[in-house]
């Protein structure tokens, strides 16, 4: 018996020193401890031990179990130790890594640019207003001086929904509207987009932006005209931005008059931006027309007014130097995370 106990002692001993991880442990305590267990087993064989013999017996399975009890709880806290190690190593973080960077998301240029006019103008006094992208003719055409037989109303250029209705080929018919509902003065923009069925290319889309300036009041003349295009032109190229009237022809404004300023890149000496010149054209503007006066129900001799239109494609592109209008539509998450 004594034999016996002290092999059982020795062998789990040793298997629990062995053993590399807790379920094993856990396993060998089972194998000798438990019911089935080898040392349970000697327990019950005391019944054949000699009376006189028992106590003896006893106290050697009580200090075997308690040995083995012990050395099952230190390499169960070894492992435990071990194992907390290990998952601290694999959890370690090195606060010196770069962080990763978070995907934000960006504003578009138009978006940029066209917030930027809106900011602007609105600084003067402008109201925001919107029209309808899909337009009568009337309001396209017609009411603007544009008669039908017109080189601008040809299919090459115009998408038609039918007969009397369009995809607005410009902001202009905003003009209009605003005028028709008779409440003067007037001092408004309105941004939007506008169709043309035009062949795609570096400096064409048949879908782009426009911003549409419209002021209606007593004695409105050119000199306003200048005056606020080129301070407009200041707060958007800089400073020491310079404007230049050149004469031009649209049907819904007389005079009529395209304006370039300095260009903000080489401050007028000429590079690549302005192709030497100079100069770099931003928009078109004139007096509005008597006739397109008078047509939406004001009297060109109490009122006058000058309008513009600025293509915001152009504004982003020259702004951001870009030298491809396609990239503005592609929405290439590389390129428009730039802005
Ligand atoms: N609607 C013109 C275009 O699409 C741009 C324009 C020119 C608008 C002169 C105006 C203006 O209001 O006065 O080409």
């Amino acid at each position: 018996m004594k034999e016996k106990l002290q092999k059982i002692r020795e062998e789990a001993l040793e298997r629990i020193q062995n053993s590399d991880n807790l379920d094993k442990l856990n396993e060998i305590k089972v194998s000798i401890l438990g019911k089935k267990g080898a040392l349970t087993e000697v327990l019950k064989g005391m019944k054949d031990v000699a009376a006189e013999d028992r106590p003896k017996v006893g106290q050697l399975v009580n200090d075997t179990r308690a040995a083995i009890e012990e050395k099952l709880e230190e390499v169960k806290k070894t492992l435990a130790d071990k194992m907390r190690e290990e998952k601290m190593k694999a959890e370690v973080i090195d606060v010196t890594l770069p962080a990763k960077k978070n995907n934000v998301g960006h504003r578009h240029p138009n978006t940029i640019a066209l917030e930027e006019l809106e900011r602007i103008f609105i600084g003067m006094g402008y109201e925001v207003v919107e029209g309808p992208e899909v337009e009568y003719d009337y309001y396209n055409f017609e009411a603007l001086n544009i008669p039908a037989n017109h080189p601008a109303k040809d299919e090459q250029d115009t998408f038609y929904i039918n007969d009397k209705i369009v995809l607005r080929t410009q902001t202009s018919p905003v003009q209009v509207r605003v005028m028709e509902k008779g409440k003067l003065p007037i001092r408004m923009i309105a941004p939007g987009r506008v169709f043309r069925s035009d062949e795609v290319d570096a400096t064409h889309s048949p879908s782009f932006h426009q911003v549409e300036g419209l002021v209606i009041d007593k004695n409105i003349t050119f000199s306003d005209l200048k005056g606020t295009l080129a301070q407009f032109a200041k707060e958007l190229f800089g400073e020491d931005t310079k404007v230049k009237f050149r004469p031009h022809h649209f049907p819904f404004t007389e005079p009529s008059a395209e304006m370039d300023v300095t260009c903000f890149k080489c401050k007028g000496k000429g590079c690549r931006m302005c192709k030497g010149s100079g100069w770099i054209e931003i928009l078109g503007c004139g007096m509005v027309h008597p006739r397109v006066l008078r047509m939406s129900g004001i009297d060109p001799e109490e009122y006058t007014g000058f309008a513009f239109g600025i293509g915001l494609e152009r504004i982003a592109l020259l702004k951001y130097e870009i030298d491809d209008m396609r990239l503005l539509y592609e929405n290439d998450v590389r390129f428009l995370k730039q802005f």
